[in-house]
């Protein structure tokens, strides 16, 4: 059990260089948190800090109400995982994840059944005799997480735990950290590249930029309600795609106005998101961000009652790719690549034209400078 809270954790590695920055985050008892960002915004940085492995250089850390910027990592009772899992060669699995109780000299007793029930939980049981050299990659990183909870500590920190396994483990290990969560109990703190896992595994995700929070959010609000271009653009495979455009008026409705293949395109952004358009932005260019999935054939957008007086663009496939559920179209405007995600009965090649609706209700739109989305919607 723990309740942590951040506040304004910095981590100043010398004079012109941060590899956090006012970093303020609560994280409650049991909850999932997902770290994600680029590579070098400071995720393991900000783990490393939570466990005592780095020295804050300003701001505080509070462990269920105590002050712990000055422990030691003993002290705080946090576990830790690593991307490269150690395990001692010489000793078995068994002896591997009863390690820690034993340095703590916990009666052999309880240590034996502790690490029957983390056997169990991992699925390992059979394994418990072998040495690691003879454990394949998924089972060495089930060892590894079994020998960090096995202490029962407070909370677990996890950065990239997974990314040595293949495609099929690491789906199959995701799962087995979800159970693993809800058996325990515990709150988990997670690195990940990964957005299958950021989205699937997360109660909350925390994305990151240049050692700074961009938002905290559920996976679901991240995806749908983004705070900028830069989340927006960073959580969903493919990415987002963004189509710069001028905002005009037409017999009094807010219209978004670009140009593609050539020809100029309009979109009339419903009520609610006009006016939100209309304040700022009138005259202005903005940028608009579509995902992959709210683009639509001519008679799935019909079904759908989609406005087909909203964009209907006609664009040259140049990449398609068969997903067996789904296929990706791929076609380029503005120097950019831009994604459909369609119905795996399309059959649309390369080089032939498709027709494409947006959902005009699925739109997001950003500040051309700042890069904020001016349709964001606060929630307390
Ligand atoms: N000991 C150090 N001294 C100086 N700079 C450091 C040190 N450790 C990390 N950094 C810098 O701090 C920033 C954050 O690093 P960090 O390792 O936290 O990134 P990350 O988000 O975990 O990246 P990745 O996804 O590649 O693992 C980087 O710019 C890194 O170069
Ligand atoms: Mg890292």
């Amino acid at each position: 059990m723990a309740e942590m809270a951040l506040r304004n954790v910095c981590k100043q590695f010398d004079s012109a260089h941060y590899g956090v920055k006012n970093f303020n985050l609560d994280i409650h008892d049991k909850e999932f948190v997902i770290f994600v960002g680029p590579s070098g915004c400071g995720k393991s940085t900000t783990l490393r800090l939570i466990a005592g492995l780095e020295e804050i250089t300003d701001g505080e850390l509070w462990i269920d109400g105590k002050l712990c910027n000055y422990l030691e990592p003993r002290e705080r009772d946090i576990s830790m995982v690593f991307q490269n899992y150690a395990l001692y060669p010489n000793m078995t699995v068994y002896e591997n994840i009863a390690y820690s109780l034993k340095i703590r000299k916990v009666p052999k007793k309880e240590i034996d059944k502790r690490v029957k029930e983390v056997a169990k939980i991992l699925e390992i049981e059979p394994l418990l005799k072998r040495k690691p050299v003879a454990l394949s990659g998924g089972q060495k990183q089930r060892v590894a997480i079994g020998a960090a909870i096995i202490r029962k500590p407070k909370a677990f920190l996890m950065d990239e735990p997974l990314s040595n396994l293949d495609a099929k483990l690491r789906a199959q290990m995701r799962v087995e950290l979800k159970k693993i969560h809800n058996q325990l109990d515990t709150t988990i703190i997670y690195v990940t590249h990964d957005q299958t896992e950021a989205m699937t595994l997360g109660t909350k995700i925390v994305v990151m930029k240049d050692g700074e929070i961009q938002q905290v959010d559920t996976p679901q609000n991240i995806y749908s309600n983004p705070i900028n271009k830069f989340v927006a653009g960073f959580v969903g495979s493919p990415s987002m795609n963004f189509i710069a455009c001028d905002v005009e008026e037409e017999a009094g409705k807010v219209v978004l106005i670009f140009a593609i293949n050539n020809a100029i395109k309009k979109i009339y952004p419903n009520n609610h998101d006009a006016q939100l358009i209309r304040e700022k932005y009138m005259g202005k260019r903005v940028i608009l961000g579509i995902r992959p999935e709210d683009v639509y054939e001519y008679e799935e957008a019909k079904k759908r009652k989609i406005d087909l007086n909203s964009v209907g663009i006609e664009e040259e496939i140049v990449t398609r790719e068969m997903l067996g559920a789904e296929v990706m179209l791929y076609f380029e405007e503005q120097n950019r690549t831009h994604a459909v995600k369609l119905g795996p009965e399309n059959k649309t090649r390369i080089g032939e034209k498709i027709q494409l609706f947006f959902d005009t209700d699925q739109i997001h739109i950003f500040d051309i400078e700042t890069g904020r989305n001016i349709l964001y919607r606060e929630r307390n």
